[in-house]
Formats: structure tokens, C-alpha cells, sequence
């Protein structure tokens, strides 16, 4: 198989959008969509196809090396990506201490898919963007390795959810979507259309998301793009945390729709757009699309919200 030709994956694209009957959003006079982006491709679901694909199309067959947490949707998305097209997978995880234990789940399917992996320490792996300590992992590296950034958000991934944005012209006013490094919402913004707007819910704490989406639409675009903006409100206490009002939003809606919810991101996403709509935040007859970015394996490690700050077992 050519491994920059994607078309033998057979993604499923666009990806369908489904109205939800929720009562909860009918009597505000909402509409619910959900667009089903976690049915795209099973081992590339939701985001992880949108920003991968241009990546994949980019390094044309070359070894591809990128980082990412001990839980990392993103280096599994990478190392099935490899194995289905034949191309060398290297995956460097934060974590040093990691290298002399089992593999976790997430790790070993990396492993099985082929991927290499290479675990750094925490200082080395926060300077990664750093050109010296880049040089310094690449020494390893197979020639001509082709590097995406933790959480595959680049300018080509940016640009490569702009479709994600196309493929809802006319179904909405507002689309909002769960947001890690703001570039899922960075492109979709930009390829929504007159009278739409996106909406990102941050899943991590901290408040720097605003800037963060910003440079990435000057990296891909050259300015800002599309009307967006942010509600920090609903992270449960950061990354990979949870808390009990969260996780029985979450049981109920999976209860209500039939539809299994992943807790790191598209709970967060969901649980803020209710309390929104509870909020009378939108007028009635607004159709609201919610994003479905990825799909809930049981695989991902969640702590409550009460023990401490933000996890460092990052997903991304
Ligand atoms: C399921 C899911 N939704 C949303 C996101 C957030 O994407 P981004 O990092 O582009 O903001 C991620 C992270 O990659 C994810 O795994």
C-alpha cells in the first residue's frame, strides 16, 4: 500500500450527523445534533483522522515520530496508522520511570502496532519543541523521520479539521467541541460558515487555551479565522479528572441516547453545553451540534477531582 494514499482505510466521510430527541434541550427550544466523528475510522476515530491524515499524506511514507502521555490516544491513532499502511512508528513518552515497568494497555497496543518507543524524563520531554533536545531525540531516529508535535496539532492538522467545519454548512448556529491543544477547534472555526459559530470547551485547566488557538490559526491561516470563542468552566478539576456530578451526566446521557460517552473530552464538551442550555444561553430554535471527537474504550485512567491538581498521566 502506498503509505501516503489514505483512501484504502476507507474513512467514513463526511461523518454522519445525527439529531438526539432530548427533552432537556426541547424545552429550551434547542436542537441537538450529534456529528458522529468518532465512526470515521475505528483505530483513527474523531479528531485523530482529521489532524493525522494531512500529517500521514505529508511524511509520504516516511518514518513518522511523535510524543505523547503513558495514556495517549494520540500515539495509538499513530501506531495503528503505521500498521495499516506500512510505514515505521516512533512514539517518545513522557515518563522515564515508565521503561523498566509493564507496559500499560495503551502502551502495549503501541507496542503491538509496532511502534517504537522511546521514554524521556519530564524535563526533557517539556523542552522537546526546544531545537537542541529535538536533535538530541532525533540522533536515534531512523533518516529522514518526519516529527508531529504531542497531540498531532500542527498547521496541516489545523488545516485538516477546516473540513470537519465544511461538512456543516447549514446544519447549525453552534458547533462546539471538547478542546486539549485548541487545534480541533482552531480549524473548525475557520471552515464554519457565515452565522456559525464554534464553541470550545477546555478539558484542562490553566486559562491558556485562548492564546494557544490563536497561534495556531496565524500558524495555519495567517490571523484569526471564524467566529469562535471559549467556556473554561467545565474542566472538572483539569485533565483526566473527574468528578461525581460528571460521571452521572455522563451514565444518564449514555442511559437516554444509547451511545457510549469518552470521559476525558466529550463528557466535559456535553455536560457544558446542558448546563448552557440550561442557562438559556441560546435562543430558542438554535441548532446546536455537538462534536463527537473520539470514542470511550475504557482504557484511560480518570481520578477524581478531590485528590490534587491536574494529572500528569496525560492522554494527549
Ligand atoms: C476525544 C478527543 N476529543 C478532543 C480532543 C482535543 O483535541 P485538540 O487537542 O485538537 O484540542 C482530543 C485530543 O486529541 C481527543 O482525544
Amino acid at each position: 500500500m502506498n503509505a501516503s494514499d489514505l483512501a484504502p482505510l476507507r474513512p467514513r466521510l463526511p461523518s454522519p450527523l445525527e439529531q438526539v430527541d432530548d427533552e432537556r434541550f426541547a424545552r429550551r427550544g434547542v436542537r441537538l445534533l450529534l456529528k458522529r466523528d468518532d465512526l470515521i475510522h475505528p483505530d483513527l476515530p474523531g479528531n485523530k483522522w482529521r489532524k493525522l491524515a494531512p500529517n500521514l499524506r505529508a511524511a509520504a511514507g516516511r518514518p513518522v515520530l511523535t510524543f505523547g502521555g503513558a495514556y495517549s490516544n494520540h500515539l495509538r491513532a499513530t501506531a495503528a496508522a503505521g500498521r495499516l499502511l506500512g510505514f515505521t512508528t516512533v512514539g517518545v513518552v513522557r515518563g522515564d520511570e515508565l521503561a523498566g515497568r509493564p507496559l500499560n494497555p495503551s502502551l502495549a497496543r503501541c507496542a503491538a502496532d509496532g511502534m517504537r518507543l522511546r521514554f524521556v524524563d519530564r524535563a526533557t520531554y517539556r523542552a522537546k519543541d526546544d531545537p537542541a533536545v529535538l536533535a538530541e531525540i532525533l540522533r536515534d531516529a531512523p533518516p529522514d523521520t518526519y516529527v508531529v508535535p504531542e497531540g498531532g496539532s500542527n498547521a496541516a492538522a489545523v488545516r485538516g479539521c477546516v473540513e470537519l467545519g465544511r461538512e456543516l454548512a447549514g446544519a447549525a448556529e453552534v458547533v462546539a467541541v471538547a478542546c486539549g491543544t485548541g487545534g480541533t477547534l482552531a480549524g473548525l472555526a475557520a471552515g464554519l460558515g457565515p452565522g456559525q459559530r464554534a464553541l470550545g470547551v477546555p478539558v484542562l485547566r490553566g486559562g491558556f487555551l485562548g492564546d494557544a488557538v490563536t497561534a495556531l490559526q496565524q500558524e495555519a491561516f495567517g490571523g484569526r479565522a471564524g467566529d469562535w470563542s471559549l467556556d473554561e468552566r467545565f474542566h472538572h478539576g483539569g485533565y483526566a479528572r473527574t468528578t461525581p456530578a460528571l460521571e452521572a451526566f455522563a451514565q444518564d446521557f449514555e442511559a437516554r441516547h444509547g451511545l457510549a460517552i469518552e470521559r476525558l473530552y466529550v463528557a466535559k464538551m456535553l455536560y457544558g453545553l446542558l448546563t448552557l442550555v440550561e442557562e438559556d444561553a441560546f435562543p430558542p430554535y438554535t441548532r446546536v451540534v455537538a462534536v463527537i471527537t473520539g470514542s470511550e474504550d475504557g482504557s484511560n485512567p480518570r481520578t477524581p477531582a478531590s485528590e490534587g491538581g491536574q494529572s500528569a498521566a496525560s492522554s494527549r
